[in-house]
């Protein structure tokens, strides 16, 4: 069984038996008072070096010995700071010991000089899951659902700094996936949304599902 942990924002863990990873972790703020030290996990997966999106990264791929996965610059910068890495780019794709994770395109700046925002296919223990990180939508999310079969998309629908509620209805579309999970929106007012909006909107096409998971909350993924 693996499990989706929302904890909030763009943040979230997949569990699975004994062991666990996290993506983007950024913890400040967060509704549950989950902190640094309260994370178990074997590996840190980061799309950008955005504060939002760094967060506690650093402290808990040291405090776990845990291995940091990123595009080259933004691994190059957490070794720097003392994590153990596997730096991976764009297209590339490399099994670990939970299965294979693909680094996708985000169109979105990286935080870091020369560097590119990336977005994650993860096989976790036999689930495929798309996690878009901060993009815009693009044609190409077309191309990902051909290359990895994806069982669940997490997409942000905040708007402003991502794809906003109507560009992830076409996000949808594109990549074909029947479940999606939407993430980073009402963390700020700035980007307030109705979640329950977007997951009506797009379960009326009829072809996907939307599972709205609050922060804090478990999605057990089938
Ligand atoms: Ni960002
Ligand atoms: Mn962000």
């Amino acid at each position: 069984m693996v499990t989706f942990k929302f904890i909030h924002h763009a943040c979230f863990m997949l569990e699975h038996d004994n062991d666990a990873i996290i993506f983007d972790p950024y913890l400040d703020g967060n509704p549950t008072g989950i902190k640094a030290s309260d994370i178990h996990v074997s590996h840190v997966l980061v799309t950008h070096n955005h504060g939002d999106h760094l967060g506690s990264a650093y402290e808990i791929a040291k405090n776990n010995k845990a291995t940091f996965i990123s595009t080259a610059e933004v691994a190059n910068a957490a070794a720097n700071a003392g994590c153990q890495v596997h730096s991976m780019h764009l297209g590339g794709t490399h099994q670990f010991p939970f299965g294979k994770v693909r680094i996708t395109p985000a169109f979105h700046g990286s935080g870091i000089a020369g560097g590119h925002a990336c977005g994650f296919i993860v096989n976790y223990y036999g689930v495929s899951v798309y996690f878009a990180g901060d993009t815009c939508v693009f044609s190409d999310m077309a191309l990902l659902a051909k290359l990895e079969h994806i069982d669940y998309a997490v997409l942000p629908i905040g708007d402003n700094f991502t794809m906003g509620p109507e560009d992830a209805k076409v996000a949808v579309e594109l990549l074909g996936v029947k479940k999606i999970i939407p993430v980073h929106y009402n963390t700020w007012p700035l980007i307030a949304q109705d979640p329950e909006k977007f997951k009506d909107e797009v379960e009326a096409g009829g072809k996907a599902q939307v599972f709205v998971v609050d922060p804090g909350d478990s999605l057990e993924l089938l």
